[in-house]
Parts: C-alpha cells; sequence; structure tokens
C-alpha cells in the first residue's frame, strides 16, 4: 500500500536539461510579525538564538524594524511594520505572523535572480548592490507560492552584519544554545491541485528535481489527507517538500492552514541536532511546546525501528518520534504553532544516516494534529 519514490538520480529526470540555479544552502528564513520585539524575545529565550544585528529607527530604517537571530547556521530574522502603510503590515493582517523569505546563499546573485526571471519567473525585488567599508554585499528575489519570495543573498565578500544597514548586537542567549544546527527543509502548503504547478515551478525555473513524492495513501488517517512532492537541488542541502490537501472525511490540516494563512505558504521549518534528547530537554524546560503522541507509540517502537542507540524510555519521556529507513534512522519532534493561527510551525529533526522526512511516523503525527484541530473546533 506504501508508494513512494525515491529518485536519487536527478540525471533520470526530464528536466535534466535545465541547468540547476546554483545554492549553496539557505541562507535566512526572515518573518514578517505583528510585533518583532516579542517574537525575537521568543526566539532567543525559548529556543536559544543568539541576537545577532539589529535593523530600525536608530539605524536609519523608518519602515520596520527587524532583529536577526543565530544559532549554527540558521539565521532567523523577525520583522515588524512601523506604520499601517508597511507591506508587512499588510502581510500581517492577511495571513498573521509568518514566513515571508526563503533566502538562498549564493555567489552570483544577479545571474540566479536574471535565470530565473528569463525562465519565467515574476520578480519581487531587482538586484540591490552595495558597495562600501563593509565589502560586497548583492540581493534579488523572486515570487514563489502565496506571498512568499526567495531571496538570492551574496555575501560572500561581505563583513558587516547580516546585510547592510544592520547594526550589530551581542546579545547571547540566557542558557546558552540549544544545539540548533542548520536547515534542514523547509516545507509548503499550496492550494487543492496545484502542488503540480509549483512542482514544475521548482522544476522548471530552479533545476530542482522530485526527490521523493508522497501519495495519499502514505498520508491518511481517518479525516485528514495530503499529498506531497519534495524538491531538492542536486547537492541535497535545499529540500522543500510541497503539500496540497487531499480529500478526506474531515477537513485536512493543509486545508486549515490555507483557511488560517488565506495563501500558500510556509508550513513549517525542519532544523537539525546533533542531540535531539538534549535540545528537546532544553527546549522544553524553557517552554516551548510540542505536539505529544499517545504512550502506545512507544510500545511497539523497538519492533517498527530495530535497535536505535538512544534509551525508549528516554525518548517516551519527552515524545520524541524514530523512523527507520534502508540507509539507517531518524529522531524528530513538532512544535505547536508558533504564533495565534494555526499555521508555521517548526520540527527539530536529527539524522542518524536516514534522509527522509519520517513517513512511519506520519499516522502517528497527524492523529496528534488532528487531536489539536479537534480542539480548535476546525476538524
Ligand atoms: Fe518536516
Amino acid at each position: 500500500m506504501v508508494k513512494e519514490t525515491i529518485e536519487r538520480n536527478p540525471s533520470a529526470k526530464s528536466n535534466s536539461e535545465i541547468e540547476e540555479i546554483a545554492i549553496d544552502g539557505f541562507d535566512h528564513v526572515e518573518l514578517f510579525v505583528g510585533n518583532a520585539l516579542q517574537a525575537c524575545y521568543y526566539y532567543h529565550k525559548g529556543f536559544g538564538f543568539d541576537v545577532v544585528g539589529f535593523s530600525g529607527l536608530e539605524t536609519g530604517n523608518r519602515d520596520k524594524v527587524s532583529y536577526v537571530l543565530k544559532q549554527g547556521s540558521v539565521q532567523l530574522v523577525v520583522s515588524g511594520g512601523l506604520s499601517n502603510k508597511s507591506e508587512i503590515a499588510e502581510h500581517v493582517h492577511e495571513h498573521g505572523d509568518g514566513v515571508k523569505t526563503i533566502g538562498f546563499r549564493v555567489r552570483d546573485a544577479v545571474k540566479c535572480y536574471e535565470t530565473a526571471i528569463a525562465r519565467g519567473a515574476k520578480s519581487h525585488s531587482k538586484p540591490e548592490f552595495y558597495e562600501g567599508k563593509e565589502g560586497k554585499f548583492i540581493q534579488a528575489s523572486v515570487h514563489t507560492y502565496g506571498d512568499t519570495i526567495h531571496k538570492f543573498v551574496q555575501r560572500q565578500e561581505f563583513t558587516g552584519t547580516f546585510a547592510p544597514g544592520f547594526k550589530a548586537l551581542d546579545k547571547k542567549s540566557q542558557g546558552g544554545p540549544v544545539g540548533l544546527m542548520s536547515i534542514d527543509h523547509i516545507v509548503g502548503n499550496v492550494e487543492l491541485n496545484k502542488m503540480e504547478s509549483w512542482v514544475e515551478f521548482y522544476q522548471n525555473i530552479f533545476g530542482f528535481y522530485v526527490y521523493q513524492y508522497f501519495d495519499a495513501d502514505d498520508i491518511s488517517t481517518k479525516y485528514s489527507s495530503l499529498v506531497s512532492k519534495v524538491m531538492a537541488n542536486k547537492s541535497g542541502v535545499i529540500k522543500m517538500p510541497i503539500n496540497e490537501p487531499a480529500i478526506g472525511t474531515g477537513k485536512s490540516q493543509i486545508q486549515e492552514y490555507i483557511d488560517y494563512y488565506n495563501a500558500g505558504g510556509v508550513q513549517h521549518i525542519a532544523i537539525t541536532t546533533r542531540d535531539i534528547i538534549a535540545t528537546i530537554a532544553e527546549l522544553k524546560a524553557r517552554g516551548v511546546e510540542f505536539l505529544t503522541v499517545p504512550r502506545s507509540y512507544y510500545d511497539a517502537l523497538t519492533e517498527r525501528v530495530g535497535h536505535i542507540d538512544e534509551d525508549i524510555e528516554e525518548l517516551a519521556k519527552l515524545g520524541i518520534l524514530v523512523d527507520r529507513e534502508s540507509d539507517g534512522y531518524l529522531l524528530q519532534l513538532f512544535t505547536k504553532p508558533v504564533e495565534d493561527r494555526p499555521t508555521l510551525f517548526l520540527e527539530i529533526i536529527q539524522r542518524k544516516g536516514a534522509k527522509g522526512f519520517g513517513k512511519g511516523n506520519f499516522k502517528a503525527l497527524f492523529e496528534s494534529i488532528e487531536h489539536e484541530q479537534a480542539l480548535r473546533g476546525n476538524l
């Protein structure tokens, strides 16, 4: 019943003639929020990010306030608008707090941008050049699903804080970092019957390929179902699953997202750790809330995943999920939504050889999400 395609050989795809846009990795994620000061506090205190940069009235920015948070290689920017005319205020009015920008680190931002535009991407902002005492910085961006954008960031010759116009802050997280290392993948939700066109968008414009595919048989429960295709670049540093709702007897969790976000958008950001037990224990101690699975999930765990290095009692105590694949296993856990609307959440993931997304956990996880959906009166 499980139908899964893993395309480990991208050259087998029909789009192999489309040269990939060269991306070195995720550069940053920017959230548009109602109150950047308070969002910053949440990621700083709750998730152990250092606050390393600021832009706002004091730095001459009359339009928006931004804080840059950093842990491992993860750069998170939270931005709030300074007037009711601000594009951020509009974005928050429409979507609630959410991801505006998925930044890609590149070596030639102009080439990436021009290639994307030539292949049909819609421009969000033309290349902006900075050259000064902090070196050279170039950025440009294009639209993707919903009101989300991809920003090409060329910063290899830039020595300043985050981007031109930012001043350095040095607010270390109290209690230290919690072990977050890097962005593993970023998942987008799109409207019913829109997944294929966004898959084609990433194939035809970015030259990405379908890394993995999950159909409704893989991802369905009594109420909810969805289909998903994972888009990736050849090096594998960019992995972006795209979900769309499928019809079940209740409202798909993806549809719930769309209803509250009023558009397609980023559903979750997955961040790696080298020690998920320590990371989750610390996050919980700092007040971050996670989805829970029933205790019975752990009863048959050894049977399902075989031997693992971790103590199952300890995993059960923290509610951490495990999935086994041919190449190894992974451990993961999902936060509850990190804003008022049931939209964006975070995933903490530790990979021990496994390259997938925890398919064996989909059922337990979705039942947990549905339990929360029912509490919200949205199932
Ligand atoms: Fe994920």
